[in-house]
Order: structure tokens, then sequence, then C-alpha cells
């Protein structure tokens, strides 16, 4: 069984899946070292050192069906380069992808992840531009990220500067790439106008608050009831939030009372559904428009008819993954390149918790929002 699974899991695991025959895998049996398989090499044969991967073999709860295992090392052809990966993070569409909820996911078994960084360990003999020691990130992301090496074609990798923080080069592409489409793509806004948005304190949320600040627009953002919820507001404040409300705060009669100082939005964010993305449409100029790319809640956004028939209020969605397939994604690495810098200069920043890969489950258990909200989990290998 152990072996049917192996060979299964080989077969979904990129460049780890060619280079192995069965036999070989047979001899990656948990009691037989590492050593032995190398054996069943070619001396000639170029291989990446052994990975240590978060790997699940079925569809399910992310706590229950991932387990922490070791893959053998693989081939590095011509054009590869073998990437020691230094972080990652855990992303609540790597959650979806594991529960089997998410559109595109890789078939199982499989190894958890969707982007990171890492630096060069080696190369193939036909590769130009990379050597031992560069800092990249793996663009356009792909599945597999939660391991220690992964090997991948030259072209699948984006070299960075070297100087950037790899908290901020494992997250960038999925969140601060989406942030910066969403305030750009939807709605031409002016310096002085002003967006509204659920889920400030996601990264994303906090993203948007500072790529509309360096852009003068304004932002009105809800968050959820919370403990210390001063605090909370405080920190979006010194990222240049304007104004920062609790869902509870918002039960007023006129909502739009409340912008005192700031004309109504034209564009709103959601994130949440449910009442919050209620709260986002109530907030909206007529005409507005209202993006929505995640559901955190779980729950179903519900538009009255007035919102249509009297406010013309339009209805949108974003999502990365098919924006990647797009005729603009082709600037994708000006744009990180962009954000990174950015980051570099402190003027894009957000909370993350950089957690020893050794800590993954309670990582894990802190994504998943059991032990309340939490930072960003990015592991560091
Ligand atoms: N469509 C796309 O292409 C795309 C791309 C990137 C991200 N996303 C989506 O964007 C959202 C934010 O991602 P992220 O990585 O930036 O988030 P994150 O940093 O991991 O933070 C999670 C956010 O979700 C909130 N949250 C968690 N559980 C919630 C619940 N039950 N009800 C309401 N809010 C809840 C948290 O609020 P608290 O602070 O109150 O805990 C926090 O703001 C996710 O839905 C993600 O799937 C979509």
């Amino acid at each position: 069984m152990a072996t049917v699974r192996l060979l299964m899991l080989q077969k979904a695991l990129l460049h780890r899946t060619t280079s192995w025959s069965s036999s070989q895998l047979l001899l990656r049996s948990p009691s037989i070292p590492i050593l032995t398989s190398l054996r069943a090499f070619s001396s000639a044969a170029a291989l990446s050192p052994p990975s240590t991967a978060v790997v699940y073999d079925q569809h399910g709860p992310p706590d229950t069906v991932t387990r922490i295992t070791e893959l053998p090392p693989v081939e590095i052809k011509e054009n590869d380069v073998c990437v020691k990966m230094l972080a990652a993070p855990i992303n609540p569409s790597d959650i979806n992808r594991i529960e089997g909820v998410y559109p595109v996911r890789p078939p199982v078994p499989a190894v958890g992840g969707y982007e990171g960084v890492g630096e060069v360990h080696s190369v193939g003999p036909g590769v130009k531009g990379f050597s031992a020691g560069d800092l990249v990130i793996s663009s356009p992301p792909s599945s597999g990220t939660w391991q220690t090496y992964v090997v991948k074609e030259q072209s699948l990798w984006h070299r960075i500067d070297n100087g950037t923080p790899i908290e901020y080069a494992a997250t960038v592409t999925v969140n601060p790439l989406t942030a910066l489409r969403m305030v750009e793509d939807f709605v031409d806004l002016n310096s002085g106008d002003s967006i509204v948005q659920n889920g400030a304190t996601s990264i994303v949320g906090q993203c948007v608050i500072q790529l509309a600040r360096e852009r003068g627009i304004h932002t009105v953002n809800i968050i959820r009831d919370r403990a210390r919820s001063d605090e909370v507001k405080e920190k979006l404040k010194k990222l240049g939030a304007d104004e920062v409300y609790t869902e509870s705060q918002l039960e007023v009669k006129n909502l739009k009372s409340l912008l005192i100082n700031l004309p109504e939005p034209a564009l709103g964010f959601n994130c949440v559904g449910g009442n919050a993305a209620s709260l986002v449409l109530k907030f909206l100029r007529q005409g507005g428009t209202m993006v929505t790319y995640g559901g955190m809640s779980k729950k179903p956004i519900t538009v009255s008819t007035t919102s249509f028939i009297f406010r013309d209020l339009s209805l949108r969605g974003f999502w990365l993954q098919k924006w990647m397939t797009s005729e603009k994604a082709k600037e994708c690495r000006s744009m990180i390149d962009y954000l990174l810098g950015l980051t570099r200069e402190g003027k894009l920043i957000y909370d993350m918790e950089l957690v020893p890969f050794n800590n993954f489950q309670t990582a894990l258990e802190k994504a998943l929002g059991k032990l309340g909200s939490q930072p960003k989990q990015v592991i560091k290998f």
C-alpha cells in the first residue's frame, strides 16, 4: 500500500516523477536509508538533495490529511534549477486546495503550498543567468512549495534582489499582486477618491490600504469585532487607513453619515461575504462597483433589489490564478519587482509570523483559525 502511495505521489510531483523507475521507488521504504536508493542512479546524473515535504494523500481537513515526509532526490536536467526553499506562506487558498474545494488543484497525492522563496542550490549545465545563492521565487507560482528542495525548469524561476526579506519575497505574489490588480483594474480612480473594503486585516486588505495611499486614494476599512479592536484599528491607521470600523459599529441607520471628510467610495472589495459584504455595498456611491475576491465567512452575498434598480451597483469578481493567464500577466514579474521594491523601501509592510518548519502543525492550526485571529503564518525551512 505504501509503495502504491509513493508511486502515485511521484506521478503527481512534476519533476520528481520522471527520474524514478518503480524498482527505485521500492527502495524508498522508510527502513532503507536514502543513500541506498541514491546508488540506483547512474553516476553521471546530477541530483537534488532529498526533500522534506508536507504531503497530503487525500483531500480533507488540512490538520488531519497532511503529513511531513521525505521525498527522494530527483534528477537536475539540462535547463533545471534546483532551489533550496527558504520560506513559504500558508494562504487560505492553500487550505482550500488541501480541502479539495478550490476549483483548480493538483491531483493527490500532492505537496502543499503555492508560492514561496528559495535560494539557488545548483543548476543544470544549460542554465544561464542563475548562480548558487541567488534569491528566487517561483513565477508564476505553482503547487508544491512546502518542501525543502524544488527542481524546476529555469523559465519558471524569477531572480529577485538578494536584499529582499524572505518573508516578503515568499508572500509577494498571491496577496500583494491581487491587491495591486484590484486597485488598478476595475474603476478609474483619481487621487482624492475612496475605496471601501472588508477583511481589512488580511494581507490583501493591508496592501490595499498602502497601495491606495501611494496613489492618494482614501480607504474605509471594515474589520471583524474582537477584543482590543482599538489596537487593530491603530495598526491599520498607521499603514494609512483613513477610517476603520468594526462590523457592529456600522449597525447605524445612515452609514454614509460616517463619511464626514471622505467622498462616497466608487469601488469596494469583499473577501468575507454575509453581513460584511452588505456593509461594503451600503457604503458604495451610486453606480459603484463591489469586487469579490474571497469568502472567508463562507456566507453568501445578499443584494437588495433596490441596489440594482435605484443605485445601479455592479458586482464583479477577481481571481488571480485566472488573471495569470491574461495578456496583462506578461508584465507580472515587473509588477512583482515593483511590489518588492516598495517592501524594501518600507512602503509596503504587513503582519506575518515566520515559523520554523518543525512547528508546521501549530502554524497550520493558526492558519486554520483554531487559535483565534493570527498574523499570516510563513514557514521558514
Ligand atoms: N481571488 C483571488 O485571486 C485571491 C487572491 C489572494 C487572496 N484571496 C482571498 O483573499 C482573502 C484574504 O487572503 P489573505 O491571505 O490576505 O488573508 P490572511 O492574511 O490569511 O488573513 C485572513 C483574513 O480573513 C479574515 N477571516 C478569517 N476567518 C474569517 C471569518 N470566519 N469571517 C470573517 N473574516 C474572517 C481574518 O480576519 P481577522 O483578522 O478578524 O481574523 C483576516 O482578515 C482570502 O479569502 C483569500 O482566499 C483571493
